[in-house]
C-alpha cells in the first residue's frame, strides 16, 4: 500500500457536486488522479429551476487545475444519463457518490404531499436510480465503491424535516442491503452522515460553527472509503470538523414476556416489564439479520424449558425461596474460590473491586440454587418420606441462562421448585429448577436447571424421563479447537464451600466422604464448573464476562482437589463445547457441556 491514496484510472460520478460538499469530493478526487463527472442540476435549494453553470464552475476549476472532469446536467432521477456521462466519455464507473439533495422543510402539520414527494424523488429515487445504472457496470469488472448521503436529522429526528429525515433514512436500510447484495461482487457501499457549511445550512448553523464546519475535512473520509484499499462496507460514518466516528443501530437485551411456550402475552405483562424491555444496560449490535434473528432461538430456549404454570403442580412441587446479600468481597471471594488468579490480566477484574472493570465471575449465581437447597428441607420433602442418604446426593447436570448483566452488589432472592423425582434404577434423579430475581428492582437475572442425583434411592416405581429435563450435547470428534490447564488447590472445596454457601461436609469431611461412597472429600462439580468457564471465557470471549449467555454441564466423575483440570474446547458458531479432563489420572469429570456466547472474540491465549 502506497502513503498517498491515488485513484489513477477510476472514473468517479458525483451526484449535486456543482457545490458544497460534493463540490469539495469532486475537487479532491481530481487532484488524486480520478476522472470525473460533476453532475448538477443547478436548481434552488427547494429544487425549483435548473441551470448548467454549477457543475461547470466546478469542471472548469478542475481543468484548470490540471484534472479531468465532464459536467452533466441532469437530475438524479435520470440516473441512467449520469452513468451515461461516464460511460461515453471515460469508458468505465468505479465509484458513485450520491450527494444531491435538497430541502424543503415543513413541520409534519403543514406539509404537503408534494414536499414529501419532491424530497423522496431525489434523495431516495435518484440515489436509487444512480446506484442501479452503475451496478451491472460493477458487478461486471468485480468493483464498485456507493457512497449514500444520509443526516442527523434521520437518525436523531429533527423538528420541521418529517419528510427530510424519513427519506434519510431510506438510504440508511438500502445501503445496508446493497452491502450484502455487492459483497460477492466486491462492491462496497456505506453511509456519510456529513455536518457542513453549505447552502443547505447557511440559515440553520450559528456563522462561527458555519465556517469551521469546511465541507473538504469530510471529503477526505467519503476518498478512503472510496479507496480499494477500504474494506469498510454497510457502515454509516459520521463526518464534521475534521472528526469521524462509525454510528450503529444497537439493541437491549429486552425482557422475555410470557413464562413458556404454552402461555400467551397480556398487555399487563409487557407493562409489568416493561423497565426491562426498554433497559439499555448490556445493549449491542446485531451484525447480521441472521445474528438478530438468532438471538431469539434464545427465548425459545428460555420459554421450552419454563414449565408452563398452566401445567399446574404434576410433581408435589414445592417452592422455596431464599434472600441472599453480596457485595465485593463475597464476589472476589467466589472468583478465588473457581481459580481467578491475581497473575492472570484476564482474571485480575474479578479480584479487584476498584478495577475500572470489575466484574462477577459469569456464573456466579449458579451457587444460589444449590445453597438453597442445603438450607431447606426441599429433598427431604421430595422423597416424602423414602429414605435417602443425603451424603450420598451429588451434582449430575447443570443449567444456566444469564438474564440480565449480574450485578456486582445485590439484595436477591433465589427461588427452588422441584420439578420432577426420576426413578433411574437404582439412583434416583431430582429436577431443580433456580431462578434468581433483584429484589429491589424485581427483575429475574438468571434461570437454571439442576439435576441432582440421589445414589441408591432409585427403583420406587417413579417416571423415569421427563420433559424438564434439558438434553446435552456432545463434543465434536475433531482435536479440540483449544486447551487450557490450571490445576486446582488442596483447598480449593473448602474456599469453594464458603463462597458458595455450600456446606456440604462431603466436600472436607473424609469420615462424611466415606459414609457417601467416596476415598476422599470432592470437590464440587460447580467450583469445576467455575474453572471451566473461566476458561472459555479467555479464549473465546476474549475475557470479557459480558459475552457469557448460558451454559450446561454433566459433572461425570469426582474432582478431587488438588488435581489439575484441563478444559478442552471446540468452537461451533457462538456455542463453545467443552469438556474437563483430570491430567493427573486423564479421567473426563465434566461432559456433554458447552457455554453459550452472545459473541465469539478469540481470547490471545487461543491457538486458533
Ligand atoms: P448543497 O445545496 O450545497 O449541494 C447540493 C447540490 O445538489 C446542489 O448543488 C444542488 O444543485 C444539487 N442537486 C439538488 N437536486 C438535484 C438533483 N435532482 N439532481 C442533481 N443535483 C441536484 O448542499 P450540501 O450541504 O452540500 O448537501 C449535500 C448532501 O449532504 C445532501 O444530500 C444533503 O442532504 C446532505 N447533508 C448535508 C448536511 C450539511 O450539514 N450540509 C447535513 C446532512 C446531510
Amino acid at each position: 500500500m502506497s502513503d498517498s491514496l491515488r485513484f489513477d484510472g477510476k472514473v468517479v460520478v458525483v451526484t449535486g457536486a456543482g457545490a458544497g460538499l460534493g463540490r469539495a469530493y469532486a475537487l479532491l478526487f481530481a487532484s488524486r488522479g480520478a476522472k470525473v463527472v460533476v453532475n448538477d442540476l443547478g436548481g434552488g435549494r427547494d429544487g425549483d429551476g435548473s441551470s448548467t453553470k454549477a457543475a461547470d464552475t466546478v469542471v472548469t476549476e478542475i481543468t484548470s487545475a490540471g484534472g479531468v472532469a465532464v459536467p452533466n446536467y441532469d437530475s438524479v432521477l435520470d440516473g441512467q444519463k449520469i452513468i451515461q456521462t461516464a460511460i461515453a466519455n471515460f469508458g468505465r464507473i468505479d465509484i458513485l457518490i450520491n450527494n444531491a439533495g435538497i430541502l424543503r422543510d415543513r413541520s409534519f402539520l403543514k406539509m404537503t404531499d408534494q414536499d414529501w414527494d419532491l424530497i423522496h424523488d431525489v434523495h431516495v429515487k435518484g440515489s436509487m436510480l444512480t446506484t442501479r445504472a452503475a451496478w451491472p457496470h460493477f458487478r461486471r469488472q468485480k468493483y464498485g465503491r456507493v457512497i449514500f448521503t444520509s443526516s442527523n436529522s434521520g437518525m436523531y429526528g429533527n423538528f420541521g424535516q418529517p419528510n427530510y429525515s424519513a427519506a434519510k433514512m431510506a438510504l440508511v436500510g438500502l445501503s445496508n442491503t446493497l452491502a450484502i447484495e455487492g459483497s460477492s461482487a466486491n462492491i462496497k457501499t456505506n453511509v456519510i452522515i456529513p455536518t457542513a457549511g453549505s447552502r443547505l445550512t447557511e440559515d440553520i448553523l450559528p456563522p462561527e460553527l458555519f465556517n469551521e464546519l469546511k465541507p473538504e475535512f469530510i471529503a477526505p473520509v467519503v476518498m478512503w472509503l472510496c479507496h480499494e484499499d477500504c474494506n469498510e462496507t454497510g457502515a454509516i460514518i459520521e463526518s464534521a470538523l475534521g472528526w469521524a466516528g462509525k454510528c450503529h443501530l444497537i439493541r437491549g437485551n429486552g425482557a422475555v414476556l410470557r413464562k413458556s411456550l404454552k402461555d400467551s402475552v397480556t398487555p399487563e405483562d409487557v407493562r409489568n416489564n416493561w423497565a426491562t424491555v426498554v433497559n439499555m444496560e448490556g445493549a449491542k449490535r446485531c451484525e447480521t439479520i441472521g445474528e438478530a434473528t438468532g438471538e431469539l432461538m434464545n427465548v425459545m430456549e428460555v420459554l421450552g424449558t419454563n414449565k408452563s404454570d398452566a401445567d399446574g403442580d404434576k410433581s408435589g412441587v414445592m417452592d422455596y425461596s431464599m434472600k441472599n446479600q453480596y457485595d465485593f468481597k463475597q464476589v472476589i471471594l467466589y472468583a478465588l474460590s473457581v481459580g481467578a488468579k491475581l497473575k492472570d490480566p484476564m482474571d485480575f477484574r474479578y479480584l479487584y473491586e476498584n478495577h475500572s472493570d470489575f466484574a462477577v465471575v459469569p456464573c456466579y449465581y449458579v451457587v444460589f440454587g444449590p445453597a438453597t437447597l442445603m438450607e431447606t428441607d426441599i429433598i427431604e420433602k421430595a422423597f416424602k418420606g423414602r429414605s435417602v442418604n443425603l451424603a450420598g446426593i451429588v451434582h449430575g447436570e447443570q443449567y444456566m441462562k444469564i438474564l440480565q448483566k449480574i450485578p456486582t452488589e445485590a439484595v436477591i432472592e433465589t427461588k427452588c421448585k422441584v420439578l420432577d423425582v426420576l426413578d433411574k434404577g437404582r439412583n434416583a434423579v431430582l429436577l431443580i429448577e433456580h431462578e434468581t430475581f433483584n429484589s429491589e428492582t424485581g427483575e429475574k437475572l438468571t434461570t437454571g436447571r439442576i439435576s441432582a442425583i440421589a445414589r441408591g434411592a432409585g427403583g420406587f416405581g417413579g417416571p423415569k424421563q421427563s420433559h424438564n429435563e434439558i438434553p446435552g450435547v456432545e463434543a465434536p470428534k475433531r482435536a479440540p479447537d483449544a486447551s487450557y490447564s490450571e490445576q486446582t488447590s488442596t483447598e480449593q472445596a473448602a474456599l469453594y464451600r464458603l463462597s458458595s454457601g455450600d456446606l456440604n461436609p462431603l466436600h472436607v469431611d473424609p469420615s462424611i466422604a466415606e459414609m457417601g461412597g467416596f476415598k476422599e472429600p470432592i470437590l464440587h462439580g460447580l467450583c469445576s464448573l467455575g474453572f471451566a468457564t473461566r476458561h472459555v471465557l479467555k479464549m473465546f470471549a476474549g475475557g470479557d464476562p459480558e459475552l457469557f449467555d448460558s451454559f450446561r454441564a454433566r459433572f461425570s466423575k469426582p474432582v478431587v482437589p488438588g488435581q489439575t483440570l484441563r478444559t478442552d474446547m471446540w468452537r461451533d458458531g457462538n456455542r463453545i463445547h467443552f469438556q474437563c479432563v483430570v491430567v493427573d489420572t486423564n479421567n473426563l469429570v465434566v461432559t456433554n457441556a458447552y457455554v453459550d456466547l452472545k459473541k465469539v472474540k478469540i481470547g490471545t491465549k487461543a491457538k486458533l
